[in-house]
């Protein structure tokens, strides 16, 4: 009645901002994303008959009580879906921070999903695995898998799930993702899904991204990372642009957000195959060929603001641990 599970966090090429249903997480739009190696959540999930409560540990302290009630929920899922009745236990732990947006919720959901579904002995299909994992944080979906995976945004709970569109060793591509604030974002992005509807950008970006997700999968398909790197530079500005024109509006960017930004366009110019991204945080997202990555960190290393610099590389979906952390 326990077990252990281990995912990634994923860096969306495509990205999901806004829900047509927010109760079942269905997105306006399918997405595409490359799960990452380097920044993982563990979590072990134990249900047991003389617990009077569920107890949750995130990062080693109690989550306070959205937080908890957002993970608890998500335990009540796989519980009705199994029949069971005990509290559970969960114990989780990233090795990077949360909040901050590096995709803490994704690595997070669809390790607990893992983990909660496979204690209870529950035998689910890998794509119904996504859906579910989908329910607690919706690009939790996409981290149930590795490599480059495609969430469908589909109009009811079955069909909006995730898929492999090419495995981890597909391409050798680096995320070098220079870390410029680890404070928490004060509008985290079940808030901001919200909010997109308000923003009058957001008609016009969901029709593009429908229009985007063909050429990228086909730029994953050939290795073509200027193709890639200008649909992905393009759609997070988009992105952005819609989150700084709801209302209220959402601002997640710092002077040295843009002075990476401005640098990796400056370096591409001179010769370095670099593009960048940004989740909804201050973090960029650099993605360089394996062989540029040392050179394109030690420069972004040298920006005004850079904190650090964590490199990443494709990786495996969400999987079964015996390292149990309880
Ligand atoms: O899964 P959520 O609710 O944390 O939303 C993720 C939103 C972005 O990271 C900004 C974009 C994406 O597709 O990952």
């Amino acid at each position: 009645m326990k077990a252990t599970a281990i995912a990634g966090a994923n860096i969306a090429l495509i990205k999901y901002w806004g829900n047509r249903d927010d109760a079942l997480r269905l997105p306006m739009n399918g997405s595409i994303a490359l799960t990452l190696d380097r920044l993982t959540t563990t979590t072990t999930v134990a249900f047991d008959g003389d617990l009077e409560r569920d107890l949750i540990q995130l990062d080693a302290v109690e989550p306070h009580h959205e937080a908890h009630a957002r993970v608890a929920t998500h335990l009540d899922r796989i519980r009705r879906l199994a029949g069971e009745e005990r509290w559970g236990r969960v114990v989780s732990r990233s090795n990077f921070p949360s909040g901050v947006g590096l995709a803490a919720s994704a690595s997070g959901f669809a390790a607990l999903t893992l983990a909660a579904s496979s204690a209870l002995g529950l035998e689910l299909e890998e794509r119904e695995l996504t859906s579910l994992a989908r329910l607690g944080s919706g690009s939790a979906a996409r981290s149930m898998l590795g490599g480059f995976v495609e969430w469908v945004a589909g109009s009811s709970h079955e069909d909006s799930y995730a898929y492999q569109l090419a495995p981890p060793d597909h391409w050798a591509l680096c995320d070098c993702v220079a870390v410029v604030g680890e404070t928490p974002k004060p509008v985290g992005s079940a808030d901001g899904h919200r909010l997109a509807a308000t923003s009058p950008l957001q008609v016009a970006r969901v029709r593009q991204v429908e229009l985007d997700i063909e050429p990228m999968r086909q730029a994953i398909r050939e290795r073509d990372l200027p193709q890639l790197g200008s649909l992905m530079e393009r759609d997070a500005l988009s992105m952005h642009a819609v989150m700084m024109t709801s209302d209220p509006s959402l601002f997640y960017w710092t002077p040295a957000t843009v002075a990476v930004m401005t640098a990796v366009r400056r370096w591409r110019m001179e010769g370095l195959g670099a593009w960048f991204t940004i989740d909804a945080g201050p973090n960029v997202h650099v993605l360089v060929p394996e062989e540029e990555s040392d050179e394109a960190a030690a420069r972004l290393r040298g920006i005004e603001g850079v904190q650090r610099v964590i490199q990443a590389r494709s990786g495996p979906g969400a999987r079964l641990s015996d390292e149990h952390l309880v």
